[in-house]
This record gives C-alpha cells, structure tokens and sequence, in this order.
C-alpha cells in the first residue's frame, strides 16, 4: 500500500454533485467524464481535499451551508475525504465554461478549427476571458490558498485545461507551495496556438509554468509543450530531461499517461445493472456488433466514423444482416453552438447510413443519445469490434475499459492521434481519423482477424493495463514532486 499523503486535487468537475429527488431529499450523483472517473480512486488511496465548481444550483446551496468551507464525503468504498465547492457567479461561469475553456481552448487542443472562418476572438471572447476564465480561476485560486494555509504540507494537484491561470495566483501569494498540473488532453504545435491573442496564449503558457511539474498523457503531448514554452513565452528548455526555465523557476515535464482501476470496473461490468442492459443487448445483437461510446465531442470524429461504416457495408454486401453498429454516444456540452451542431450532423450522417441499407428484419445502425453508463459498459462486453476513431484525443479511456471487460474476444480499432495509441499500438488495428476509406478497411480487417489472434491481442491489452493501473498512474506523479522539490516523500506526508 503506497503511504497516505495530504492532496488538494483541484478540477472543474468535482467527484460528484447533488440534486433534489421527487421526495424533495437530497442526493448526491456520481460527476461524469473521463477525468473524475481516473480520479475517483485517489480518495481511497491518499488524504484529499477535492475542490471542484459547484454544478448545480444544489452543490451551490451545499458550499453555502457550509460557508464555503469542504464538507465531509465518503467514497464508495466508505473511505472519507474533504469535497469543498466553489460556488460561481453564474454569468462568469458561463463565460468561463461556455466561451472559453470548452470553445476556444478545447478546440485549439483538438486542432478542431480549419481557420479559414473559425474562429474570431471577438470582443465577446475577450471579455469571456478577462470576466470569466480568469474570475473563476481566481476564485479556484483563493480556494487553495486557503487549503495550504489549513495544510501547507499537502501537495496541490490541478487538473486540466480549465485552470491554466490559477497557479500562477496561488504561487505568488504561496511561493513554496508543492504544485502539479496534469493535462488531461492533447497539447498541440506551437504555431496553432498562435491563434489566440498574444496575452491569452501568454497567461496559459506563464499560469502552467508556475508550477512544479506539468505531466501530459504522452511523449508527443509533452514535445509539443516543451516547444511552445519555447515559441511562446521564450522559455530555455532542455528537451532531453523535460525542464522548463523560465520566470527564475524550473518545471519539469512529465509523460504520465493516465488508467483505469480495473478491480473497480469489473465489479461495475459484474453488477445488475450492467448485466440486466447486456441482456438487452445480447437479445438485439446481430452476429458480429461494432461499437463506439462516446461523447458528442467534435474531437471524437463520429460523423467520420459512420461515414466509414458506410464505405464497409458498401464494399461487403456479404455482411447485410450480419453485422451491426451500436454507437451509444453521450450528448455533451450542448449550450455550446459548436456542440448542439455537431450532434445535429451525427444524427444526418446516422440516417444516411440507416436509408441506404436497412431492411426489414436487419437495422445497420443502432444510434442511441444518451449518458446511459450501465448500457455503455454492457456494450464494452458485447463488442466484436470496438472503433475509437478520435481527431485528436489526450488518451481516450474507452480504448482501455472496454478491452478489460470484452466477452468475445473483440478487436480494438484505434486512431493513431490519440493517447492510448502510444501505449496500445501493438495489439490494435490502427487508423489514420481523417482516412474513411482506411477505417472502412480497417474495420473489416479487425472483424474478420483470426480468433486466436484477436484473444492475443485482447489479453495483451488487458495485462498492460493491470500493470499500468491508475495507482501506477498516480504515484508516478507523487515521486516527480518528490524529485523535483528534492523533499523525501515522509517529510511531505502528512
Ligand atoms: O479530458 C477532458 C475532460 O475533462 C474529461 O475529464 C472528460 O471526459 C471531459 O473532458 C468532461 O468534460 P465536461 O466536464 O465538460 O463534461
């Protein structure tokens, strides 16, 4: 058992959030996503602090009650830990949430604009930046500062694309605070962020900086980080050993790609719930299923994806009646324009599919929209072949849960510009995302691989991932704070 250290996990999407049921009672939901799900098993693990934005109007009421202050919370495992909301001013969140982080910052990240009409920073954005990214960036940092004066031992560990600015304003009210960073996507060529304005790409670059260690997924995101410190804020780098100077401190930049617990999820593949929607599924299922689970994210590339189910029934009428697709996607960020749209052209290119080739008794293309995690986990199981077809992604966690719990020995497809790939390469078929022509091909190479050879492939993955496990994934980033701050991991510990 690693030893139990003193944490402030600081991320937008708290582990959980609260709503009122029909009886009026107040309850507590599970927070959705890639990154509380990594996260969850930390609180188990080690003494946290989580601070997160209070989502809904309850979670608010709850930071109220509290006057700000955490609460108590216990995991499911019953281990307890400190949840403390910070409650917003709505129109800054959405500011925030709605303009930037998810429509400029995750779009950069993603390489999601061709830029020859998007986007245009236009007065909106500028005050959606100076009024909400950095109002509730400030917030989250008053927050933790708070935290370090209640524990100045505990380490700080922010999360994500949401809180570029805060370290930056926690370390200059807190000089010697422990602080870690971890991106949980992709970190692009330095050029690209050149379509920002020069003060926003320079507060991402300099609010990052300030902390001890910045880890990414991969060796790719990590290059591409160390080049635009170098482009963007002149920053001396030494590539070979991961360090940033710049402002008079050093950072060192870390390849952590990030996993899963697997004890935890085959208890999830095991419960009722899951195997009362396998049974639904099964019942359905024609001989040979495909699957995706997503969000309705642009960098997921599902248009393209069904766009090459289509090439693959064109070229094998063999197959009709025979295999089927079930994407179970789940509809995200939709009071964003860019969002709603998107998920408007999926349903197009879903129908599309369905007009040319179904027929009675045989349904090519099973569509479902909805955050439904029983069903999405029961197709995990189901899948004969699983595509993961993403522009860019960071890691992309459906490429390793559903290998861990597949029942059929099923084959992953799996493009090359996501995280996952530089750890899973060998045992997947791989696909170039902007390629339809090539996922076509793929998906009938991956349905119609030898089955000993996809059991191989299959029992690989899953050993990699019992060996590279989010315990792995979060202790590795505790001995690079220990290195970098040259302290033994017993003087930090509580
Ligand atoms: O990795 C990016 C991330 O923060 C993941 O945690 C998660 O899958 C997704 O984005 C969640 O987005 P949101 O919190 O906007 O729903």
């Amino acid at each position: 058992m690693p030893e139990r250290r003193k944490l402030i996990v600081v991320s937008n999407r708290g582990p959980l959030t609260y709503s009122r049921n029909d009886a009026g009672e107040r309850v507590a939901a599970r927070g959705g996503g890639g990154l509380v799900t990594a996260l969850r098993s930390i609180v188990t693990q080690h003494d946290v602090t989580w601070i997160a934005s209070a989502m809904s109007d309850e979670d608010a009421l709850v930071s109220h009650e509290a006057a700000g202050d955490a609460i108590e919370e216990s995991a499911d495992d019953g281990s307890s830990y400190r949840l403390r909301f910070v409650a917003h001013d709505p129109v800054a969140y959405d500011r925030y949430y709605n303009v930037i982080a998810n429509p400029v910052l995750w779009f950069v990240q993603h390489y999601l604009w061709g830029l020859a009409n998007a986007p245009e920073f236009d007065h909106g954005a500028h005050a959606a930046w100076t009024d909400g990214y950095l109002t509730v960036n400030r917030a989250f940092a008053d927050a933790v500062v708070e935290e370090l004066e209640r524990s100045p031992e505990a380490v700080v560990f922010f999360h994500d694309y949401h809180l570029y600015v805060a370290p930056r304003l926690v370390r200059e009210r807190v000089p010697d605070a422990t602080m870690s960073h971890f991106v949980h996507i992709p970190w692009v060529m330095p050029d690209y962020w050149r379509v920002l304005p020069e003060p926003v790409r320079r507060a991402v670059h300099e609010g990052i900086l300030a902390n001890d260690v910045v880890s990414l997924h991969t060796e790719r995101w990590c290059r591409n980080f160390l080049r635009s410190c170098e482009d963007i804020v002149d920053a001396e780098i030494e590539f070979e050993r991961g360090v940033v100077r710049f402002a008079g401190r050093e950072t060192a930049v870390r390849a952590r790609p990030i996993s899963i617990d697997p004890d935890e999820f085959e208890e999830i593949a095991g419960s009722e719930e899951v195997r009362d929607a396998e049974r639904d599924i099964a019942a359905e299922r024609p001989e040979f299923l495909i699957v995706r689970v997503d969000r309705t994210d642009p960098s997921k590339n599902i248009v393209r994806g069904l766009r090459a189910y289509e090439l693959y029934l064109e070229a094998h009428p063999e197959m009709y009646g025979r295999v089927g697709m079930l994407a179970l996607l789940d509809p995200s960020r939709q009071d964003i324009p860019e969002y709603s749209e998107y998920l408007g052209a999926i349903q197009r290119a879903a129908r599309t599919v369905n007009d040319r080739f179904q027929h009675p008794g045989w349904l090519p293309l099973d569509l479902r929209i909805a955050d439904d995690f029983p069903r999405a986990i029961a197709a995990y199981k189901q899948f004969d072949v699983l595509l993961v077809n993403a522009i860019f992604d960071g890691m992309n966690l459906v490429a390793k849960e559903a290998p861990l719990v597949n029942t059929r020995d099923g084959a992953l497809v799996l493009s090359e510009n996501t995280g996952a790939h530089e750890e899973l390469e060998p045992w997947v078929v791989s696909v170039n995302p902007f390629d339809v022509a090539g996922q076509a091909e793929a998906l009938h190479v991956a349905l119609t691989m030898a089955a000993d050879e996809r059991r191989g492939r299959l029992e690989a993955i899953r050993r990699h991932i019992r060996e590279h496990d989010i315990s792995t994934w979060i202790e590795a980033q505790l001995r690079d704070l220990d290195e970098v701050v040259g302290r033994s991991p017993t003087s930090i510990s509580a």
